[in-house]
């Protein structure tokens, strides 16, 4: 996160003694990215997060690769396929290259477990539901249109308050989801012309610290990889913490969309970008306004990105038979844009009330074998009158 942020109770110099009432001292925890050069935060544990009794290997997770994929627009739908389990057992992989994963899940359950991703950071965007995601940062409560993002290596679960008809779209990424550096001054603040300003963001809230002793199960995953590790110790048993690296979440329907005279391109609807990928949101805004303006988009060919677009709701302007749920995958070297009649349709039209996700990656984007089983077979087709 950009800003500086503490919660707890923390000794006023860092790596100095802080006693707990028994005598015995707080266990300080740097949690550090790019080495020692990017964001980071100290928490003060009161046990060694290090301790583990037990660890055992687990079954690989299988995302179900396609190797035969072949190279065409895709559409599917992410609601035909349901996988029982919680926030992360009941996840499925659609989309994915070597920095990146795009799985839906609609959790129908609660974890008795506690996760932490190792090896990649995860974006979580709340389409259904509402819950709390708990972490040793503290609690912080979702809702929908909630995107969360997680630090790598952060230890959490999400809780949810009801299972009637939950949904979130998962991004994990081996780099960070980092705010665009255009969006910042030299100080870091974000800027008056920025699409969202700091006060949108949600950020953990204070959470008692758990002193309990037990067996506690901790899922790594690490890759495809999953590990159980037994803990001896509560892992939330932070009694303070403090610094700029921590869970947080930015709900869509906070994002302020840039409008022009004539049609504007994606990179102004720009939410995070990472080293292999942007994230941007697009939300209900007001056309453009030259007397012959095309407010849908023209013809395009990304060369050198692969185009994924999650429906969340509205009309969607330039697709037709797209709904709620839907992804579509435009592949980078083929040209897209709207389907017949779409074009024609938005001159003259005065305002979209759209909502979706988009990410543009760098690296060619292969759907997974779930792609086939929730695919819309005929969609490459749909240009054809
Ligand atoms: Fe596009």
């Amino acid at each position: 996160m950009p800003f500086y942020h503490r919660l707890g109770k923390i000794p006023k110099k860092k790596h100095t003694t802080m006693y707990k009432a028994d005598g015995t001292l707080y266990k300080e925890e740097l949690v550090s990215s790019k080495g020692f050069s990017g964001i980071y935060s100290n928490k003060y544990h009161i046990h060694m997060p290090t301790r583990t009794i037990e660890i055992n290997e687990l079954d690989k997770v299988n995302y179900r690769v396609w190797n035969e994929a072949p190279l065409k627009h895709y559409h599917f739908y992410t609601d035909k396929l349901k996988k029982d389990g919680d926030f992360f057992s009941s996840r499925i992989a659609y989309l994915h290259n070597s920095h990146c994963v795009v799985l839906a899940a609609k959790p129908n359950k609660n974890p008795d477990y506690f996760y932490k991703n190792s090896f990649a950071h995860e974006f979580i965007f709340v389409h259904r539901g509402s819950g709390v995601l708990l972490s040793d940062y503290g609690k912080l409560f979702f809702e929908p249109g909630d995107q969360i993002v997680i630090p790598q290596g952060t230890i959490y679960q999400m809780h949810f308050d009801d299972f009637d008809d939950n949904k979130i779209v998962v991004v994990e990424s081996d780099t960070a989801f980092e705010i665009p550096k255009h969006y910042k001054n030299e100080y870091g603040q974000l800027e008056e012309h920025a699409p969202f300003e700091e006060r949108d963001f949600k950020i953990p809230e204070y959470m008692d610290a758990i002193d309990e002793k037990g067996k506690f199960s901790l899922i790594i995953k690490a890759g495809h990889r999953l590990f159980e590790y037994i803990i001896p110790e509560h892992p939330f048993d932070v009694v303070g913490w403090d610094g700029f690296l921590y869970p947080f979440s930015f709900n869509i329907k906070d994002y302020n969309p840039k409008v022009g005279r004539i049609h504007l391109p994606p990179p102004v609807h720009l939410l995070y970008t990472t080293q292999h990928f942007v994230l941007c949101n697009f939300n209900p805004r007001p056309f453009d306004w030259h007397e012959q303006a095309i407010p849908a988009p023209y013809y395009h060919s990304n060369i050198d990105s692969a185009e994924m677009l999650y429906y969340i709701e509205g009309e969607f302007m330039s697709r037709k038979g797209v709904g709620e749920g839907s992804i579509t995958l435009h592949p980078m070297g083929i040209p897209h844009g709207p389907q017949p009649g779409k074009t024609e349709e938005s001159v003259g039209a005065k305002f979209t009330h759209e909502y979706a996700l988009m990410l543009d990656t760098f690296e060619p984007l292969n759907p997974t074998l779930n792609v086939l089983d929730a695919n819309d077979e005929n969609y490459y087709k749909s240009w054809m009158d």
